[in-house]
């Protein structure tokens, strides 16, 4: 997504840095600057400042900095866009985007509206003598008042308009409550009623904080026990988890995958705030993507029962694939987190936690568990599908030690397993290594420019150039570190060209704008230069700076191969007087 430097000017205007961070963190001034506790690291001095007349933060401690949106970016766990329009809405600024999606985002709006009045009309009819049922229905189950509020929990009254009389009177329209999923079409009648009805409502909302649909829960053992919402246009059970939008900020290091909702918020209530819940579906890769990017590690804990193991077997590769640590918990004693908690305590489910089976044993046993191994040629097949499981494990200690287990299992000599491990391990390191250059290919291509005219021949080198001239512009006192870096030193032309003009601006004036290169690039190579400015990136550190002014160098000097043997053998010839061969 573009936004236009007009746009964005304005965005950074009305949402002064100050502002935007003193939300989050308590500031104090000194001089022209703020400090604070960086929000982004445990710290008990402040190393945090901001600089309110350049717009920007940094933080000494963890690196971290850049703007308001990169702020936001960072403690909304938000992408770019979404940190763009999170600012506007705060500042009351309308976001330009191209006019189908702008048509479109607004129907979005209005159904993110509707689903949040809709929420607080069921949270409020707990509080109506008709919901005596729910309220004791919500005690029997345990959850406390806090846990009610935090999310947002409500009743879908008895009868078939109570929803959609009172969003009517709010001035929705029948057409966007049916667009919201939240009332039904009578087949032959065609008349409209409320989709839920005398169920307790769980409202699912997205990481940006927009309750995008429903769970609604019998208070009986009628059926269906969930009702949830059908797919609109604001509501995927295939990108959305149920409370990510407090996983997101949790501390706690990974997160926890749960199968229900009520699991997930009795594991909420009992102070682990990393739980989220899939909605009704299995997991998909696309929850898998989105978990990659909020943490490191995965806990599964799916139900003890064959469902749940299925279940389990078919998220752990999606989760691995993404680069994910995956661990399973087992219970014993309860059926799911939810009665565990209840039932053993906050302390028993850290313990359960910490212990947590490895996923190598776990899959070796599960592998074990398909064979008969009193069959000989059901051993041979599993001394060969476990040397091929075996091979995919991280670690030359875990290979080492479950390849034992499994030659053991099998009864054969674990010097057979070895080599067995060992062959399938080479293949894989092979097919990875494959895959790891057409990545770098694919990598390449996308990064070569739009416009046909500008090359990169050295994209190693081009790239560690975007970033460096991106990084001058935006933090011109970065100048001064990049002393050693000539014009020359550059492979793209139009970068040697930005380069020296930008220095010598920095030189006359200390002050160089992207502005300023106007002068001294065509049309064509300055829309690319606002297109690297305006990429997407992440913040980036002053080690990375300092690595790009290798890369470009050590690039330069390989490109120069002949002028540096050339010197060195004068070197060389200089330094004879003193031995040297
Ligand atoms: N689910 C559903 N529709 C159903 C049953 C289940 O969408 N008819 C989904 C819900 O998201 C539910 C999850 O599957 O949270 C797990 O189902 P289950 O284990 O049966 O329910 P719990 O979440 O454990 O709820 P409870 O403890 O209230 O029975
Ligand atoms: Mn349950």
């Amino acid at each position: 997504m573009a936004f236009s430097p007009a746009f964005l000017d304005e965005l950074n205007q009305r949402n002064p840095i100050e502002d935007v961070v003193g939300a989050y963190v308590a500031l104090t001034r000194k001089g022209s600057n703020l400090f604070g506790l960086c929000p982004f690291h445990g710290e008990k001095t402040a190393s945090f400042s901001v600089k309110p007349e350049k717009g920007i933060y940094y933080c000494f401690g963890c690196h971290k900095g850049g703007g308001a949106v990169n702020f936001i970016m960072e403690i909304e766990s938000l992408s770019y866009p979404d940190a763009v329009r999170f600012l506007a809405k705060r500042a009351g600024l309308e976001v330009p985007e191209d006019n189908r999606d702008n048509s479109q985002y607004k129907k979005k709006e209005r159904l993110w509206a509707l689903s949040r009045d809709a929420a607080r009309f069921f949270n409020e009819q707990l509080r109506t003598p008709g919901a005596e049922s729910v309220r004791a229905y919500i005690a029997r189950r345990g959850l406390t008042k806090s846990t009610v509020t935090h999310f947002g929990l409500g009743y879908a009254p008895n009868t078939w308009n109570a929803l959609m009389d009172a969003m009517i009177a709010k001035g929705y329209t029948k057409q966007e409550l049916l667009e919201a999923g939240l009332v039904s079409k009578h087949r032959e009648k065609g008349t409209l009623y409320d989709r839920f009805r005398n169920r307790l409502m769980f409202p699912i909302i997205d990481v940006r904080g927009n309750v995008i649909g429903f769970g609604g829960r019998v208070m009986d053992d009628s059926k269906p026990k969930y009702l949830n919402t059908d797919e609109t246009i604001i509501f995927n059970k295939r990108r959305n988890l149920f409370a990510m939008n407090f996983a997101k900020k949790s501390k706690q290091g990974h997160i926890i995958l749960t199968e229900g909702y009520m699991d997930a918020i009795a594991l909420h209530q009992y102070g682990f705030d990393c739980a989220v819940a899939s909605l009704g579906t299995s997991l998909t890769q696309e929850h898998a993507d989105i978990l990659s990017k909020y943490t490191d590690e995965v806990v599964l804990t799916y139900d003890g029962d064959q469902a749940g193991q299925n279940a389990t077997k078919r998220a752990i590769p999606m989760l691995e694939k993404t680069g994910l640590k995956v661990k399973i918990l087992q219970m014993k004693g309860a059926k799911d987190p939810d009665e565990f908690l209840h039932k053993f305590g906050a302390d028993r489910f850290k313990l359960l936690l910490s212990g947590s089976e490895n996923q190598a044993e776990y899959r070796l046993r599960s592998l074990e568990a398909r064979f008969d191994l009193t069959i000989d040629e059901q051993k041979v097949e599993f001394a060969k599908q476990a040397a091929e499981l075996i091979s995919s494990y991280a670690t030359a200690v875990e290979r080492e030690i479950y390849g034992a287990k499994a030659a053991q299992a099998a009864g054969i000599s674990s010097d057979v397993m070895k080599q067995q491990i060992s062959r399938a391990y080479k293949q894989r390191m092979a097919a990875q290594k494959k895959a790891q250059e057409k990545k770098q290919l694919d990598v390449y291509a996308a990064h070569q420019p739009h416009n046909r005219q500008i090359r990169y021949d050295n994209m190693r080198s081009a790239i560690a150039e975007e970033t460096v001239l991106k990084m001058l512009l935006r933090e011109n006192a970065l100048f001064e570190t990049a002393k050693e870096l000539k014009p020359q030193h550059f492979s793209v032309p139009m970068f040697a060209k930005a380069y020296e003009t930008l220095r010598r601006h920095w030189a006359e004036d200390h002050n160089a704008g992207v502005a300023m290169l106007s002068e001294v690039l065509t049309q064509e190579e300055m829309a690319h230069m606002t297109a690297i400015i305006h990429k997407d990136d992440p913040p980036i550190s002053q080690e990375a700076f300092a690595d790009c002014l290798r890369v470009i160098m050590s690039e330069a000097r390989k490109a120069s191969g002949e002028g540096d043997l050339r010197s060195l053998q004068e070197a060389m010839r200089k330094k004879k007087g003193y031995g040297g061969t």
